[in-house]
């Protein structure tokens, strides 16, 4: 059993057809299916939870329909369906069929196995009629493997006047260069890795299939010269990847 990063680095760049096939494997945990180590999500879902929660603050409202792409089979999708519930709100899930399969069928519950946005029945039936929706932990497989501006442009089309959309935990390799040329960065990877050692750190070095920067600012003037405002937020230092991570809310006037 390796370090906490080894463990991570056997998660790192699936694919979607990886993820199929994790999510039928009996022998891997809920975590471990949506790619993550146990040690990263296992008891700290619930800080995800209210972090997401407070960001779309409609999901505390009544009677919305809600979408979340790539929801994945851990505990995080079960507290969105359970919030779901509470507040009458409509659930659409788009993921795998496999994944998807992970996760309960109930009345308020529409699945979609699909390869988002590759879905012409969610937008056939959901066109500009989405009030909340959710992409956690996502965005960076769909810019490895997809199209991540069509990944946004479709995903926009979704969204009701007033409505909103997190684009969560994105990996940031900018932001994470940012952190590790900083004394406390340095201090957390000395005590993570329990080394003198001091992290690697490059600039003025493209990162291929990595996120910048550049990519999450463009997001966000796409969505802008769109007519819809876009933010990128901080994760609360609660989260186990806050200091590389950040988040993209997108909402429609
Ligand atoms: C890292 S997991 C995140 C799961 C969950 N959102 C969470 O944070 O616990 C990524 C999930 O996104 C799904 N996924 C990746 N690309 C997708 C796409 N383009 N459309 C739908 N689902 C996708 C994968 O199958 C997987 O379930």
């Amino acid at each position: 059993m390796g370090s906490t990063d080894d463990q991570y680095r056997k998660f790192a760049n699936l694919t979607f057809d990886d993820f199929r096939r994790m999510a039928q494997d009996e022998s891997l945990s809920s975590y471990e299916k949506t790619g993550s180590p146990d040690s990263y999500r296992k008891g700290k879902e619930e800080f995800t939870f209210q972090s997401i929660l407070s960001n779309l603050p409609l999901l505390n409202e009544q009677g919305k329909t809600v979408l979340e792409v790539g929801p994945g089979c851990s505990d995080l999708p079960r507290m969105v369906i359970n919030l779901c519930r509470e507040r009458h709100h409509k659930l659409l899930l788009v993921d795998s069929e496999e994944m998807l399969a992970n996760l309960p069928d109930e009345n308020f519950i529409q699945k979609f196995p699909a390869y988002f946005p590759q879905c012409e029945p969610l937008f056939r039936d959901f066109a500009g009629k989405v009030q909340i929706m959710i992409a956690y932990s996502v965005l960076h497989y769909v810019f490895v493997e997809g199209n991540v501006w069509d990944f946004l442009d479709r995903s926009l089309e979704l969204l009701a006047e007033g409505g909103e959309m997190l684009i969560g935990d994105i990996p940031n390799v900018s932001k994470r260069r940012r952190f590790f040329s900083s004394l406390r960065g340095v201090k957390f990877h000395q005590q993570f890795m329990n080394t003198q050692d001091l992290p690697e750190v490059q600039f003025n070095r493209l990162e291929r299939h990595k996120i910048d920067d550049s990519v999450i600012l463009g997001l966000m003037m796409r969505a802008r010269n769109q007519g819809f405002d876009a933010y990128v937020l901080p994760q609360p230092p609660d989260l186990p990847m806050a200091n590389r991570r950040e988040d993209v809310l997108i909402r429609r006037p």
